[in-house]
């Protein structure tokens, strides 16, 4: 596994800038509106703690999903799982999913429809990474990080297989 490479194609600092940039285009959706912002674990877990540290809204809430569908592959299987759930009640709120990528949309798919049968009173979603020409199924992204259309990416969260997860920079793994 060792001679894995990996190439920096987001680093750190273009990261930072344009979380700032999507926070200021949250805060303009939603000023002070009560509104809980969702992570999806594992992958979004940076760019959600960096991203609500910087929005302004004083009545934002904070909670967590986990949601499984690749396993060891690095192909959607289009059955994504909910193995932690929100503990707070979505009915009647303004909610916000913060999610790492999104690729086929399965995954997402599947978390608003969820979300959007508990009574959500608005739903949107904000993803780091819009693979928006591998789409398999409709989703909008509503505050989308950076447009990628190939490759692999790992770092800031995201893996290949639990790995790459802790590198501060948005990588792409080196075919070959
Ligand atoms: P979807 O259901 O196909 O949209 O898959 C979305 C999920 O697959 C994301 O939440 C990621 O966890 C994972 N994923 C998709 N593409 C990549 C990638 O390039 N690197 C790491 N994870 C990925
Ligand atoms: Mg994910």
């Amino acid at each position: 596994m060792d001679e894995i490479r990996v190439k920096v194609i987001f680093d750190r600092e273009r990261i930072a800038t344009r979380i700032k940039e999507l926070a200021v285009e949250i805060d303009a959706r939603y000023g002070q509106e009560p509104l809980l912002a969702v992570c999806v674990l594992k992958g979004a877990v940076f760019f959600f703690g960096d991203l609500v540290r910087i929005l302004h809204n004083k009545n934002l809430e904070l909670d967590f999903v986990r949601l499984t569908s690749y396993g060891m592959d690095d192909a959607s299987s289009g059955a994504p799982i909910l193995t932690k759930d929100v503990e707070a009640d979505i009915y009647g709120k303004h909610i916000l999913i913060v999610e790492d990528i999104v690729d086929s949309g399965y995954s997402m798919r599947f978390l608003l429809d969820c979300f959007a049968a508990r009574g959500a009173r608005s739903l949107r979603l904000a993803a780091l990474v819009d693979k928006h020409e591998r789409r398999q199924v409709d989703v909008n992204v509503d505050f989308a990080g950076f447009a990628v259309n190939s490759g692999f990416l790992v770092g800031y969260g995201m893996d290949w297989a639990e790995r790459w997860r802790m590198l501060p920079d948005i990588c792409e793994i080196v075919p070959g």
